[in-house]
């Protein structure tokens, strides 16, 4: 079975979950290759050592530029913060690497066109990880739209909520720092839901948004006396229209009691699907073809052998997590290369994404709709 030579570009959360991917995805996703944890990259040696050791990691470089010309690398998976996620594709690309790398694809929709242009031009592989479209009850969504079981799309509804900046103690990390992260709730969560709007109805066409950074001064990590101001939101909600279907997503990490709380639903004129992140094995549906009297929203549990992936894992109703989303996005990648066949969400689904972002952006500022320029 052909081998396939990673190298990892950061080692933190994702880092671990990409990991656990690259390990898992041959044993229980046999005849789409082989990937060896060649190489993994972070700018402290005795940190990245350290982390290679627990991670399951062959070897370690301290410098990305290093990592991603190495003659024994076939893929670049990049983890960092989104400051990095341009120059380090770019380069890996230039550098005749296949790549994939973590969402938002860039901090703004220039830089993630500008990676676009670069894996277009060397011909790679590319991949941006919009894990949740590889949840198995996402993926089952997918296919009853496109076998047309909800009929005319009236209503795409989607929120992302989490809590973990509630405290207004909690230390301003990159997350909460523009020049790092690009912007705060919107690039975090919001790109995922946006994201899931496109592969589930359609482009989102044009926006109308408003941001708030309802806790605008934090203490420095590590100095709890000094404080430095909150340069991205804190929540975010906004309008799209995608055709004739109107589309409504709120983001926030300020939503008291929600932890990792993604909310779908969606409405047509034949039936409704409803799905939690929280309760990722489920997906509710509601068949408006049945007799009247039979009509109600059923729960099904998406963990049947003819529902998408679960083949490849457990019997019937032994349920997934998850990492299970990365392990499956590995999965499509390594048999993308095997079957030289694309892959999606590719970069140019993440620039889709990034021109949203930033339309996002530009509406809570000027007040109106904006166009998505793609
Ligand atoms: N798909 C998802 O569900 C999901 C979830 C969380 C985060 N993310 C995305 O993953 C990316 C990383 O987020 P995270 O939560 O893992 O962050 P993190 O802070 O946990 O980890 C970031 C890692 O990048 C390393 N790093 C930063 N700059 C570097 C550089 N110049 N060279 C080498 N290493 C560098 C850090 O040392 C660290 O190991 C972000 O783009 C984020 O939006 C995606």
């Amino acid at each position: 079975m052909a081998e396939i030579r990673i190298g990892m570009v950061g080692y933190a959360f994702m880092g671990k979950a990409h990991s656990n991917a690259w390990r898992q995805v041959s044993h229980f996703f046999p005849g789409v290759g082989q990937p060896r944890l060649q190489s993994i990259c972070g700018r402290t040696r005795a940190a990245v050592e350290r982390a290679a050791a627990e991670l399951g990691w062959a070897s370690v470089e301290t410098d990305w530029r290093k990592l991603v010309t190495r003659d024994d690398i076939d893929v670049v998976d990049i983890v960092t913060p989104g400051d990095s996620h341009a120059e380090i594709a770019i380069a890996a690309a230039r550098a005749g690497k296949h790549v994939i790398c973590e969402k938002p694809l860039g901090n703004n929709a220039s830089e993630a066109r500008a990676m676009v242009e670069a894996v277009d031009k060397a011909g790679v592989r590319n991949m941006v990880l919009f894990n949740y479209r590889r949840v198995p009850a996402i993926s089952f969504a997918k296919q009853l739209i496109e076998e047309d079981r909800l009929g005319r799309i009236f209503h795409f509804r989607a929120q992302y909520l989490q809590d973990w900046i509630v405290d207004p103690k909690f230390p301003r990390l990159w997350r909460l720092d523009k020049t790092v992260a690009g912007s705060g709730a919107l690039g975090d969560l919001g790109a995922h839901i946006v994201d899931l709007a496109h592969f589930l109805v359609g482009q989102v066409e044009a926006v109308t948004a408003q941001t708030q950074t309802m806790i605008p001064e934090r203490p420095l990590p590590g100095k709890p006396e000094q404080l430095a101001p909150v340069t991205v939101d804190d929540s975010a909600q906004f309008l799209g229209k995608v055709g004739a279907t109107t589309a409504a997503f709120e983001v926030s990490r300020l939503a008291t009691g929600r932890k990792n709380c993604l909310m779908l639903e969606i409405n047509g004129s034949k039936g409704s699907l409803r799905f939690n992140l929280e309760r990722l094995n489920e997906l509710e549906f509601y068949d408006r073809t049945q007799p009247e009297r039979l009509q109600g929203w059923n729960n099904i549990l998406v963990t049947q052998k003819d529902q998408p992936y679960i083949t490849h894992w457990w019997p019937d109703g032994h349920i997934l997590g998850y990492e299970h989303s990365f392990v499956h996005a590995m999965a499509d990648f390594l048999a993308s290369l095997q079957g030289n066949q694309p892959v999606r969400p590719d970069f140019k689904d993440g620039l889709a994404c990034n021109a949203v972002l930033d339309a996002v952006e530009a509406s809570a500022q000027s007040g109106a709709w904006a166009k998505v320029a793609l």
